[in-house]
């Protein structure tokens, strides 16, 4: 059967948002529900200032913890720098992600540098990286639009992917970061982006802002995409991209898969379970847009729930 293959970002993009502080016992907890889902492949943490992104400080302690009780899981951790990389590295990681910005004003509101300074450091950790022997993801974000200037030109998403591409990057990761994408637009850049890399190298990273997440997901499928970015719950957004709201939810894309003859790995009953979870340690109720059917489907049998 044909494989979608899925990373969810919820400890890390879900997570970053939060104004509640999530411990690291409540992130391990979150952890072990989507592993317990089939979860293999996660974006953990951030090795960012902690200033800029207080949720994310215990990067350090928490990646050596994931380590030791699930060596077979992907966990990422997205690195803005050098340093970034060095304390990664530190703690053990075998995956990283650099993350540059198409547009000049996203890249200083996000890393304080401008688009080209952004640019050459994406590419000196990616090869240190990779000389270290880690696993690479780099993102391009604001791939469509940036909420500070616009739609983002076609030739340099190219442009950006390709430099990505070309210095390495395992993983080129295309996100919509404020959820502004249309369907037509993602189909046409993706035929477009189909020139500078392989398409088995790329992986569609979506917000749901504007309830186009799952029609942009299909775009993707139909295009021969297989690599998804989701989040459990639709937990998610830039602190800094104002307008960012929760990524696209990884219980809608399991279940748009699964109804669509993908295998995905995932169950989602565990979901639900990891779904619940993170809102009792939030406080507050979360879930895509197919998370209340789900529930009432699954408070009907005993059975797990399959679509
Ligand atoms: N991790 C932890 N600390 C870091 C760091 C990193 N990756 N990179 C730099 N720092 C520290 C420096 O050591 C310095 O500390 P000091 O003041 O105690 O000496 C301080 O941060 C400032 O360093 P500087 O290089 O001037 O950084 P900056 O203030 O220009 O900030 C970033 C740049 C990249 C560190 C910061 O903007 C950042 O962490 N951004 C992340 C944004 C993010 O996570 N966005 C969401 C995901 S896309
Ligand atoms: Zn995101």
């Amino acid at each position: 059967m044909d494989t979608l293959h899925i990373t969810d970002v919820s400890p890390r993009d879900g997570l970053q948002n939060q104004s509640a502080m999530v411990s690291t016992q409540d992130k391990l907890g979150l952890v072990e529900r989507l592993v317990a889902a089939g979860v293999r492949s996660i974006e953990a943490t951030s090795f960012v200032s902690p200033r800029a992104v207080p949720q994310m400080a215990d990067a350090g302690e928490l990646l050596p913890r994931l380590a030791a009780r699930w060596p077979q899981l992907r966990a990422s951790a997205l690195v803005p720098n050098l340093k970034g990389l060095e304390r990664a590295q530190a703690a053990g990681a075998r995956e990283i992600a650099v993350v540059l910005s198409a547009t000049e004003t996203m890249n200083r509101k996000n890393i304080n540098m401008g688009l080209s300074e952004a640019l050459d450091i994406s590419e000196q950790t990616l090869e240190r990286a990779r000389s270290l022997g880690l696993r690479t993801r780099a993102y391009v974000a604001v791939a469509f639009e940036c909420p500070f200037e616009g739609p983002t030109p076609q030739a340099e998403l190219l442009r950006l992917a390709g430099r990505m591409h070309e210095a390495g990057a395992d993983e080129i990761v295309i996100a919509d970061t404020t959820g502004a994408a249309a369907p037509a637009q993602v189909r046409d850049r993706l035929a477009a982006l189909r020139d500078v890399l392989p398409l088995h190298q790329l992986a569609l990273h979506l917000h749901d802002t504007r309830g186009l997440g799952l029609a942009n997901a299909w775009v993707g499928l139909e295009a021969g995409v297989r690599r998804f970015d989701a989040s459990v719950g639709g937990l998610g957004g830039c602190p800094f991209a104002p307008g960012a709201a929760g990524n696209l939810a990884t219980e809608d894309l399991v279940l748009m898969a699964e109804r669509s003859g993908l295998a995905t790995g995932v169950a989602l009953d565990g979901l639900l379970e990891a779904i619940g979870f993170a809102e009792a340690v939030l406080g507050r109720p979360l879930g895509g847009r197919s998370s209340a059917w789900l529930r009432r489907a699954r408070g009907g049998r005993t059975a797990p729930v399959s679509a």
